[in-house]
């Protein structure tokens, strides 16, 4: 029901649309969590610090503790819940799973949301700051382990399982590496 502190919304998330009520204050983050029980998104701090919250926006990262829910229509929502192909994990989570990048878990969904995102953005050659050459005609810079935590610094663990999560990206990174040189080939060929 609307009134003039509430709307009606929905929200396209992984592929499925949800319609609520929501208060205008209620941050995306409150509404994945406690309106539609999509509980894999974590709050830490809740004020855009720990990156415990990354989703993906339109294919971006994003911080939902930062971002109201009513600002997020339209927009295509994909959480943790959504990034794996049916049984089929996705390659970030194949990586983080056989090298152990994480301990307790909390930061994990976080981490690997965002880690997808560094790979779009790696991807699409969109410098970091260490970066060392940004001109756009250099392209991706190679995804050295600091390129990959510098990238990765919005997502804090309390762990510290910081070495085997670079391990992780790079991991995937380089899986994906090899899937689009391999689909090249295979495109040559026919
Ligand atoms: S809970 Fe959103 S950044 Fe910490
Ligand atoms: S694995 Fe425990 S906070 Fe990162």
């Amino acid at each position: 029901m609307a009134s003039p502190t509430s709307s009606v919304i929905t929200l396209h998330i992984n592929g499925e649309k949800f319609t609520l009520p929501v208060d205008h204050r209620t941050t995306l983050l409150d509404a994945l969590r406690e309106r539609l029980t999509l509980t894999g998104t974590k709050k830490g701090c809740d004020q855009g610090q720990c990156g415990a919250c990354t989703v993906l926006l339109d294919g971006r990262r994003a911080v939902a503790c930062l971002q109201l829910a009513v600002a997020a229509e339209g927009r295509e929502i994909t959480t943790i819940e959504g990034v794996a192909e049916g049984d089929r994990l996705h390659p970030v989570q194949q990586a983080f799973l056989e090298l152990d990048g994480y301990q307790c878990g909390y930061c994990t969904p976080g981490q690997i949301c965002s880690a997808i995102g560094v790979l779009r953005e790696h991807a699409e050659g969109l410098p970091s700051a260490v970066t060392d050459d940004i001109r756009p005609e250099a392209g991706p810079p190679p995804l050295t382990p600091a390129e990959i935590r510098e990238r990765m610094s919005g997502n804090l663990c309390r762990c510290g399982a910081y070495v085997a999560i670079v391990e992780a990206v790079a991991r995937a990174a380089a899986d994906g590496d090899r899937t689009a040189a391999v689909t090249e080939s295979e495109e040559a060929v026919a």
